[in-house]
Parts: structure tokens; sequence; C-alpha cells
């Protein structure tokens, strides 16, 4: 033990690091300038004012916060805003294409899969995601077969929404909307 191990630091907290970025979003380029510790959910919506992403747990357990990022999904409150400045980043803003709602969205409306509507964001990116992921061939926990391409059922749509929680218990819509999107 030396000498100075009890003396008192002026100042324990480091200074923040920021880095100038530029991010592509919805396929809008956006320069930013963040503090490297910042998250994408908070760049979305704290520095560029796309509030359709949801801050629900802020620790990666609901779901609520998923965007696509270079076409997977991603809770955007555990990723960091530096480690996706080179994959384009979706959000429930970008899915809608010249004012037409996404089919999966339209699929929302009609199957009555929200209440609140708090997860929806989430829930419908998770949604895009997961259906590339199974058109991929990418088997799920519950796939019996991990060769083949999965047919989406209840099961399979279940499983692979499993990470995305909806307090109003929606699910039966939500299977509903995707079964109906799904090939
Ligand atoms: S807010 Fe990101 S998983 Fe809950
Ligand atoms: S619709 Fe309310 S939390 Fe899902």
């Amino acid at each position: 033990m030396n000498g100075q191990a009890n003396t008192p630091r002026d100042d324990p907290t480091p200074a923040p690091i920021t880095v100038e970025l530029r991010l592509t979003v919805n396929d809008a380029t956006y320069p930013v300038t963040v503090d490297t510790r910042e998250t994408l959910l908070d760049t979305l919506r704290e520095r560029l004012g796309l509030t359709g992403t949801k801050k629900g747990c802020d620790h990666g357990q609901c779901g609520a916060c998923t965007v696509l990022a270079g076409g997977q999904r991603v809770v955007s409150c555990l990723t960091l805003t530096v480690g996706v400045d080179d994959r384009a980043i979706t959000t429930v803003e970008g899915l809608a294409r010249d004012g037409v709602p996404h089919p999966l969205q339209q699929a929302f409306v009609r199957h009555d899969a929200l209440q609140c509507g708090y997860c929806t964001p989430g829930q419908l990116c998770s949604a895009v995601g997961m259906l590339a992921e199974a058109a991929d061939g990418r088997p799920s926990a519950v796939s019996e077969d991990l060769t083949a391409v999965p047919v989406l059922d209840d099961a399979e749509i279940r499983e692979r929404m499993s990470g995305n929680l909806c307090r109003c218990g929606a699910y039966p819509g939500i299977v509903a909307a995707i079964r109906q999107v799904a090939p």
C-alpha cells in the first residue's frame, strides 16, 4: 500500500469522449456528434427526434426499443451508436413506403394486434427482422428440422417474437398478423 491510496481525486468522472458520425436512418443521412457511451436508442429519440422507437426497460429485456441495423433486429438500448454507423438503421418510422403502411402494419390493424400500442414499434421491427431470418433459413429453438426452411406456424412465431413483451397481452392478434404476412 503506498501513501497515495486514500488521496481523494479532484474529479473521478472521466471526461466524455465524443465522435462525429454520419448515421443512415430510414434512408436519410444524419451527421451527429455522440458520446461514445451513448446508446442508439437515445441517439434516435433525443438527437434525431425519431420517437417512434420506445424506451421500456432500458435493460434489453422488453424489446420495445427494437430496430433494424443492416436488416437485422437489435435492441437499441443495448447498442452503442458508435458501433452501428456503418449499418443502415430502420425504425418504425421507416417501414411505410410512399405513404402506404408496411403490410405488417396493415395486418396489425386488421387483427387488432395492439391495445396501448407502446410495444408495437418494437413488435413491428422485430417481426420484419424475424420474417427475414426465417426466409434466410435460420432455425429457432423450436425448429424440428435445423436444415429446412422454417414453416412459420404459431409456435415458430411465438418463439421468434419471444423477446418482445406486450403488457396488454395482444399476443394472439400479433401472431395472427404475422401469420397473415408470412409466406
Ligand atoms: S427498452 Fe430496450 S429492451 Fe427494453
Ligand atoms: S399493446 Fe400495450 S404493451 Fe403491447
